[in-house]
């Protein structure tokens, strides 16, 4: 089982839409995915149709059995499974993260975590095959928080794969445009490319879907499509 934990380096970053619409491109080239949703504001199921009147999750199961009841499987086969509306420790959050290593899944199984922005990184127990994507935007508040997080990184023993993805690009921006070429030619850790500011993002999200479904020649779709093989190209390394 592939693990790829998906974060923002601060709030708002687009990390939610990044997980489930990497998880449908995923899907639909044959991986066998699970998203998680880890973010106690619970949004995830919204990409996969569920209803915001939905409160129950994985958070408000008194244990794993309980927990697999709350799995759902959206139109195209991506199962995904809520948060729900407790607030978790941090030691339940990492008691759910084992528990679902020992699901019984196909061999080409990946499952995505959509993790809140406000929880380090280093609180999950991650392992040496799992890959961290923390997401973050050009602009000048994730430069600084780019540069903080890689020394924390450097001062701690962390032995998972770590990229920084640059979403939301504007291409008109010049400042943008500066800062991911700086970041591309003297940062390391950075993925080679980035996500663009599409519209179709923010339309397919207010039908509870992705731009796979709702724009599939869509330049949205091509990222998410360039995102998922770089990804698989990891995950082979
Ligand atoms: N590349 C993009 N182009 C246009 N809109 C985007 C893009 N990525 C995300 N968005 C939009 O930005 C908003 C915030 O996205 P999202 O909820 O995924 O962010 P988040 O990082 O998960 O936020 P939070 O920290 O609150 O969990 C949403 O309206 C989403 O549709
Ligand atoms: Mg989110």
């Amino acid at each position: 089982m592939q693990r790829i934990f998906l974060k923002g380096i601060k709030g708002g970053t687009g990390c939610t839409a990044i997980t489930a619409n990497l998880a449908c491109v995923l899907k639909k080239s044959d991986i066998n995915v699970i998203a998680v949703d880890l973010d106690p504001k619970s949004d995830l199921g919204l990409h996969f149709g569920l209803l915001w009147k939905n409160t129950q999750g994985w958070s408000n199961a008194e244990n794993f059995d309980d927990v697999l009841k709350c799995f759902y499987q959206d139109n195209d086969g991506v199962i995904f499974l809520p948060h729900g509306n407790k607030i978790p420790t941090p030691t339940e959050i990492n008691g759910l993260i084992d528990s679902c290593k020992k699901l019984d899944t196909p061999k080409n199984t990946w499952m995505l975590f959509d993790c809140p922005s406000h929880i380090d990184i280093s609180h999950y127990a991650l392992d040496e095959n799992d890959i961290v994507v923390e997401l973050v935007n050009c602009d000048a508040i994730c430069h600084s928080l780019i540069y903080k997080q890689l020394q924390k990184l450097k001062n701690t023993e962390n032995s998972w794969h770590h990229f920084f993805l640059v979403n939301r690009y504007n291409s008109a921006s010049v400042l943008e445009f500066d800062l991911f070429s700086l970041w591309q030619s003297t940062l390391p850790l950075m993925a080679p490319f980035f996500i663009n500011s599409d519209e179709v993002i923010k339309e397919s999200t207010a039908y509870r879907n992705v731009a796979l479904n709702c724009a599939p020649y869509s330049i949205a779709n091509d990222d998410f499509e360039t995102l998922a093989g770089w990804l698989v190209s990891k995950a082979a390394l």
